[in-house]
Order: C-alpha cells, then sequence, then structure tokens
C-alpha cells in the first residue's frame, strides 16, 4: 500500500494560511460593530477585481485568502451584526461557526454512516435533542437539509408519498400521472417557498385551496373546506411579515378525525417551544405530521442549514429513497435516507455545536431577548409616530411610514445609511418595512442606534 507523501513544506504552507485565515476572520468579527450594515457602493463594485481571465496557473493559497479577505470583506452584508434585521437572518453563534471550520478541516461526507460516523452520529444525538425542544413524538424522524425551502419540499414529498401509498399508489416507482388526486390547504398567507415546493413535486402552486386569514395572517380555522384522507393541510408556526401562529389547536383535531396529513411550516417559529414565555403559541401544533423549520434563521448556526421533521419518519425515507435496494435493514440511521441529497456537507456537526453550547437555558435566552428587543424596536417606533402594523407576538416588526413611495424611499435611505438593515415587503395592501430581530448578537444598544438612525431618515423623508 501506497501513501501520499506531504512534506513539511505543503504542511506548514497549510499550516500559515489556516493561521492567517483565523487571523483574517477574527478581525472581521472584531470590527463588525463599527461596520455599516449594508457595503458601500465603492466595495461592492471593487468585487470585478475579483475576476479577469482564468488564472493561467496556481497561486500561493496565502495570496488567494489576502485577495479574497482584501475585496470580499469590505463588500460583505454585516449580516453577524446585532443591527442587521433583514429577512429573517439569523447570526452565528460562536460554537457553531467553530465547529464549522473543523468540520471543514474534516472534509466529511455526511451521506452514509460509513463515511462519516461522526456526521451521523451528531445528527442522532441533535435529532434527540431537537425531539424535545420542540416537543414532538419520540418516533419522529428529520433529514437534515439546505433550508426551509427544501424542508417544506422534504415533509410534503412524505405526505405525498404517505397519502398516496395509502390510497394503493406508489408514487415512487409509477409517478403521479394516473395517481388518484391529493388536495392541498394552504393559508392566504402561505409562504411563497411552500408554494414552490409543492410546484416542485407536481403537486402544483396554484391548484391548492386557500383559506382565508385574519389582520395578522392566521387561518381563519372555521373557514377551512371539508378535509379527507386524499388532504394535505399546510399550516404556519411564524408568519414571515407578522410572526403569528395558525391555530392548530383547531386545527389538527378535525385534520386528524379524517386523516388528512398536517404540514407545519415553521421555519423560524418553531423555535419559541424553546422559550417558556412564547411557547404557548405552539399549542397544538405538535399534534401535526411534519414540521419544517431552519436552523441557520434563529438557532443561529451558519447557512445552510434546515431541517425536515416527520412524525412517522418511514415515510420520509419511502419518499427519498434511491431504490429499495438500498434501505438498509441493520436498523442504522442512514443521514442520506431521509434527505433529497445523497453527498453532502456534515450540517449536524454545528447543529451539535450551537445546541450544546446554548443548553436549554441559553437557547430560551436567545429567543426571549430577541423577541423582547423587536417589541422595544416596536414601542420606539410606535412613540415617535410610526405605524406598526402587525401584533409584535416575536420577533417580527412591521411598519409602514406612510403612502408606498414614502415607505420604499425610507427603507432606500436606511440601508444607504448603513447603522442597521431592514428590508420591504407587501402586506396585506400595503407597501411595508420588515424588521427581524434573529440574532443572538442583538442588544438594547443595537436596537436604540438602530431606532434613532430609522426615526431620523423617516422625519427627513417627511419633511420631503
Ligand atoms: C415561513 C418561512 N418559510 C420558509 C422560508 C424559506 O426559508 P429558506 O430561505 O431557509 O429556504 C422562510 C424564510 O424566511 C420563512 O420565513
Amino acid at each position: 500500500m501506497t501513501s501520499r507523501v506531504v512534506g513539511p513544506s505543503v504542511r506548514s504552507a497549510l499550516r500559515d494560511v489556516l493561521e492567517d485565515v483565523a487571523g483574517r476572520a477574527t478581525a472581521y468579527l472584531a470590527s463588525v460593530p463599527a461596520r455599516r450594515v449594508a457595503p458601500s457602493v465603492e466595495d461592492v463594485g471593487r468585487l470585478r477585481d475579483l475576476g479577469g481571465p482564468f488564472p493561467s496557473g496556481p497561486s500561493e493559497p496565502s495570496e488567494v485568502i489576502r485577495l479574497l479577505d482584501d475585496i470580499g470583506s469590505p463588500a460583505t452584508v454585516t449580516s453577524p451584526s446585532g443591527r442587521y434585521f433583514g429577512f429573517v437572518n439569523g447570526g452565528t453563534l460562536p460554537a457553531a461557526l467553530a465547529a464549522n471550520w473543523l468540520a471543514g478541516a474534516w472534509d466529511q461526507n455526511a451521506a452514509l454512516a460509513v463515511m462519516s460516523p461522526v456526521a451521523a452520529a451528531l445528527e442522532e444525538i441533535a435529532l434527540g435533542w431537537l425531539r424535545e425542544i420542540f416537543d414532538l413524538p419520540a418516533t419522529s424522524g428529520a433529514g437534515f437539509v439546505t433550508g426551509a425551502t427544501m424542508a417544506n419540499f422534504s415533509c410534503l414529498a412524505a405526505a405525498r408519498t404517505a397519502l398516496l401509498r395509502r390510497a394503493g399508489w406508489d408514487p415512487e416507482e409509477r409517478g403521479l400521472f394516473g395517481a388518484p388526486e391529493l388536495s392541498v390547504v394552504v393559508g392566504g398567507e402561505v409562504h411563497v417557498s411552500l408554494l414552490k415546493a409543492l410546484a416542485l413535486l407536481g403537486l402544483g402552486r396554484s391548484r391548492v385551496t386557500r383559506v382565508p386569514v385574519d389582520s395578522q395572517g392566521r387561518i381563519r380555522a372555521r373557514e377551512l373546506p371539508v378535509l379527507d384522507d386524499r388532504t394535505i393541510v399546510c399550516i404556519q408556526a411564524g408568519n414571515v411579515n407578522t410572526g403569528a401562529f395558525d391555530p392548530a389547536a383547531d386545527i389538527c383535531p378535525v385534520a386528524r378525525s379524517r386523516g388528512a396529513w398536517v404540514h407545519v411550516d415553521g421555519a423560524f417559529g418553531l423555535w419559541v417551544a424553546a422559550a417558556p414565555r412564547r411557547r404557548y403559541l405552539m399549542d397544538g401544533f405538535a399534534e401535526a405530521d411534519s414540521w419544517a423549520t431552519d436552523c441557520h434563521k434563529w438557532l443561529n448556526v451558519p447557512y445552510d442549514s434546515g431541517l425536515a421533521l416527520v412524525r412517522d419518519p418511514e415515510h420520509l425515507r419511502q419518499a427519498m429513497a434511491v431504490s429499495a435496494a438500498y434501505l438498509p435493514t441493520t436498523g442504522t440511521r442512514e443521514p442520506a435516507y431521509y434527505t433529497p441529497e445523497a453527498s453532502r456537507r456534515a450540517r449536524g456537526v454545528e447543529i451539535w455545536a450551537a445546541l450544546r453550547s446554548l443548553g436549554r437555558s441559553g437557547l430560551a435566552e436567545m429567543v426571549e431577548r430577541n423577541c423582547r428587543l423587536a417589541a422595544r424596536f416596536a414601542d420606539g417606533l410606535a412613540r415617535a409616530g410610526v405605524r406598526v402594523l402587525n401584533d409584535v407576538v416575536v420577533n417580527q416588526v412591521l411598519v409602514s411610514f406612510g403612502e408606498p413611495a414614502v415607505t420604499r424611499r425610507v427603507i432606500a435611505a436606511i440601508q444607504k445609511d448603513g447603522t442597521c438593515w431592514c428590508g420591504g415587503t407587501e402586506w396585506q395592501g400595503h407597501t411595508a418595512m420588515r424588521i427581524s430581530v434573529s440574532s443572538h448578537e442583538a442588544t438594547d444598544d443595537d436596537i436604540d442606534r438602530s431606532l434613532e438612525a430609522v426615526v431620523r431618515i423617516a422625519r427627513d423623508a417627511a419633511a420631503g
């Protein structure tokens, strides 16, 4: 047997570049509190210096990293900042970032246990803790996927398989042509990613039944259509705009009694289960059949990281299996049998590290603090005369500065100012700005500085 000879100079060059990048990354993170949140137009323009013709030969790794840091770092959006409130983007916990680096060095392929016993073991351990956090049945299983879009997709694939097999049709083998019809019920404020998942699955995004919702985007349970055992009902734990939760306690028992499958899009909202004072919002959700969530949102792990959780994991396994011959008979949990991908990175490592470092009380504190800070932001804006459009029940705040054009102008000016970052959205006929407090970095001071900037900019806009 021969082994590759790695000379001392190669090893020391590797050590040098890793130590160099650790120094650069640390310096970058140390600069975060003082950085603009959106990069300047000039810094973004300089990104073209990373291009040019494909290099004719190799470069030193240290030179590649120097170039990347010199040009790339100034052009980043400072998402690790406690003053980044865009979309629902969480920050990254120290243990999760460090675990991500170590996992990069390990270069594990998480598809099969034989390829990476550590990746497979950490997924199983994390899954056990996640079941506890979300109060899910001990039988439930999960696929560790890229994000909530793929988590919605994977859960709905499991739903499709379960309902069609029950009706005597094997969709994996026979496809959907000629299959019994399934119907899909969604709320009027369903997230676009769920509709995309339905489109990918051949269930169609327009043939859904949309149930009317209230002013917060919650399904009006009394207006649900008649459900049966060929129906998938999609509900939300956390509307992306308002943070509102559908009335699961009214929906799940009815759906269950009719044999329908209930899927929960809980991309960020599912995590309130970890916070004792907010847990009431999750009332009834544990009775569903599947749950999609993100770890890169409220758990604050690096991208990309989502979870497709299914009450009976056999349905997910049937939907994701490569072929019957591949199904294990040993009882080992093979990560790739629960995900659309085969080869993939070991994202369970960071989830484990985040959960291990926070513990129950740390996770509760992070979620609770984000919700408290969102309320602080909303109260400050309301006191300054800004119209808050939603009931701030969790970490999402929705505001309007008046006419759509004015709101759009204020949002653009906030992004240009750089003190904080908030994005725009449309909500039930209003052009609005959305503030999402989802980072472990966020402090009272971040909120107060951001509030001052937003109010100042809004007043300037109103003045003309
Ligand atoms: C409710 C909801 N579902 C799904 C998604 C999509 O998540 P991802 O971008 O991780 O795929 C989001 C993103 O904000 C969301 O808020």
